[in-house]
């Protein structure tokens, strides 16, 4: 493929989507924040009524999706929604139904359609392993669940959201172990990932880090 692609993967709230739109922007590349569409899809199944276990509901629902969903905005149905998704809940519903193969596999040429020069930097948690196994650099960002809590807890309350220090860790461990146990596209670095611990790193640390694997290549 000509297109090059930077994935970034890792837990919930490893600073990934931060440090993959800074990426992006530093080497005006496009971004694609997936963990974004299965919120969307989590949104949808809210709305629509559809239980996160029926499998064959959500992957019509999927197929069927109204979104457009660009480099920080979200709508879904024509109204914006990029607010929305962003809640815990929303979040945690889009973990449930991510554990169904058919449902990823309904979102794979959705994802892969991102890929347009002069590159594209992709976050999520399978993104090195399953969406574009053949990127130029992957990374997988972990930090420690006490560093990722308090990060969330910020950006909660930056956003108007009301947020709890111990619902957080337990939620963040809950969502923890789901990706990172279930049998489709579990949360796990490729093979020929680079690991950044970004626990006692800054935003610009770790972007700088990203920059340099690239341009070292
Ligand atoms: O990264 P974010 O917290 O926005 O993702 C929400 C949920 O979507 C994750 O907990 C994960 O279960 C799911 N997801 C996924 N594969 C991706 C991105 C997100 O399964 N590539």
């Amino acid at each position: 493929h000509q297109t090059p692609v930077i994935t970034i993967d890792g837990p919930t709230a490893s600073g990934k989507g931060t440090v993959a739109a800074l990426v992006a922007a530093r080497l005006g590349f496009h971004l694609l924040d997936s963990g974004a569409l299965y919120r969307l899809a989590a949104l949808a199944s809210l709305r629509y009524d559809v239980a996160p276990d029926a499998a064959d509901a959500l992957v019509a629902l999927v197929d069927d999706l109204h979104i457009t969903f660009r480099e920080g905005l979200a709508q879904l149905d024509g109204v914006d929604v990029s607010d929305d998704i962003r809640a815990e809940a929303i979040g945690n519903r889009a973990s449930a139904i991510a554990v169904h193969q058919p449902v990823r596999a309904a979102l794979v040429a959705r994802q892969r359609a991102f890929r347009k020069q002069p590159g594209l930097v992709a976050d999520g948690r399978d993104m090195g392993t399953v969406i574009f196994p053949d990127a130029a650099l992957k990374v997988f960002l972990t930090a420690s669940v006490e560093a990722r809590a308090e990060r969330r807890y910020k950006q909660l309350i930056q956003k108007g959201f009301s947020a709890n220090m111990d619902d957080l860790l337990r939620d963040l461990r809950e969502r923890d172990a789901r990706d990172t146990n279930r049998a489709a596209a579990p949360l796990k670095p490729a093979a020929d990932a680079k690991l950044l611990d970004t626990s006692a790193l800054s935003i610009d640390e770790a972007v700088d880090q990203v920059v340099q694997w690239y341009g070292a290549q």
